[in-house]
């Protein structure tokens, strides 16, 4: 067994297993693209249904032509300025990419991570990877290293740790229709940021996904295993609304707030986004604050709306 983190990931990977991977949007599980067999087990490993397409991870975005048939002059542009970074295009898959993969659709996500040891360990491999986020299916996204091994850390190999992900949302998920962009899943990127490059508006699609059953759509996403209510800024506004809840101590409420900590609650059951009110870093802390939360010995968390834009 090589003793090199990047060695060990690559040896599992050329035996068609899942390792998790780190990336700047959030940790990925992964496995060789091109093999159903190694892809199967990344839908085993997270109880995802296939029906849920993958996105496909390259080494540079050069390489998107050997995965897609047509890629348009759009695309370049949108390259130059956001790749290698958490920006996913959807275009016509050739025939290399296994069905698995795209859930039998079309079109083939392509992206390019930007993240150093993930950049060396594509460098590494002659093959792209496909990788989902390395939750079980349905739960919080991980980013971290740790957040992996808590949830998979029996049922994958390795974990290739990266540290914790610098941008902390999911990838913009972006393709064309009738030769006009549309974006599928806002992440990382701001749609304006798109926008300010393609130098027109951008069509935005989530309730219409290229597969009307992907997670995005499902009921439940992203989410902890306490309930969890958006909404309520106090304690008694959401007794008034939700009088089975008459008997709730403020010690067993765990709080998500954007900019400053409730007076309401126990300091230490809240987690405060970003003091500094800045979309990007509470970005970074989202999906963490919302596992610390879930691990509080507290009954439901209560979290603040937080801004539409831009992230
Ligand atoms: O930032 C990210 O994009 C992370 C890191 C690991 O790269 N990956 C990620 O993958 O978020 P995942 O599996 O959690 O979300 C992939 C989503 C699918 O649920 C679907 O909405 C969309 O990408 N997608 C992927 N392939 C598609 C396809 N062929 N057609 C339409 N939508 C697709
Ligand atoms: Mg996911």
């Amino acid at each position: 067994m090589p003793v090199d983190a990047l060695e060990q990931a690559k040896y599992w990977l050329l035996q068609d297993e899942a390792v998790a991977i780190p990336t700047e949007t959030v940790y990925g599980l992964a496995a060789n693209a091109l093999h159903p067999k190694a892809v199967s087990k990344i839908f085993a490993i997270k109880n995802r249904p296939t029906f849920d397409p993958l996105i496909v991870h390259c080494s540079h975005y050069t390489h998107f032509e050997h995965f897609a048939s047509t890629i348009p002059p759009e695309a370049d542009k949108l390259a130059e300025a956001f790749i290698p970074g958490p920006l996913t295009l959807l275009l016509p898959k050739l025939p290399i990419i296994p069905d698995l993969v795209t859930a039998g659709l079309p079109r083939v996500a392509l992206r390019v991570p930007n993240h150093p040891l993930t950049q060396a360990l594509l460098q590494a491999i002659d093959f792209p990877l496909a990788a989902p986020s390395a939750n079980p299916f349905g739960y919080i996204s991980p980013t971290t290293a740790q957040h992996v091994a808590d949830q998979l850390g029996d049922k994958i190999p390795y974990v290739l740790d990266g540290g914790a992900c610098g941008v902390g949302l999911e990838s913009t998920i972006l393709g064309w229709e009738d030769g006009k962009p549309v974006v599928y899943r806002l992440g990382g990127i701001a749609i304006e940021s798109l926008e300010a490059v393609l130098q027109q508006k951008i069509q935005l699609k989530l309730q219409q996904n290229a597969n009307p059953q992907a997670a995005g759509m499902l009921d439940s996403h992203y989410a902890p295993r306490k309930p969890l209510w958006v909404g309520y800024l106090s304690l008694a506004d959401f007794l008034t609304a939700n009088p089975s809840y008459q008997t709730l101590q403020p010690e067993k409420v765990g709080v998500l707030r954007f900019r400053e900590a409730s007076v309401d609650f126990p300091i230490e059951n809240q987690r405060i986004l970003s003091p500094q009110g800045d979309a990007t870093e509470a970005a970074i802390h989202f999906f963490d604050y919302l596992r610390q939360l879930d691990a509080m010995p507290i009954n439901i968390i209560l979290a603040e709306w937080l801004p539409e834009k831009p992230l």
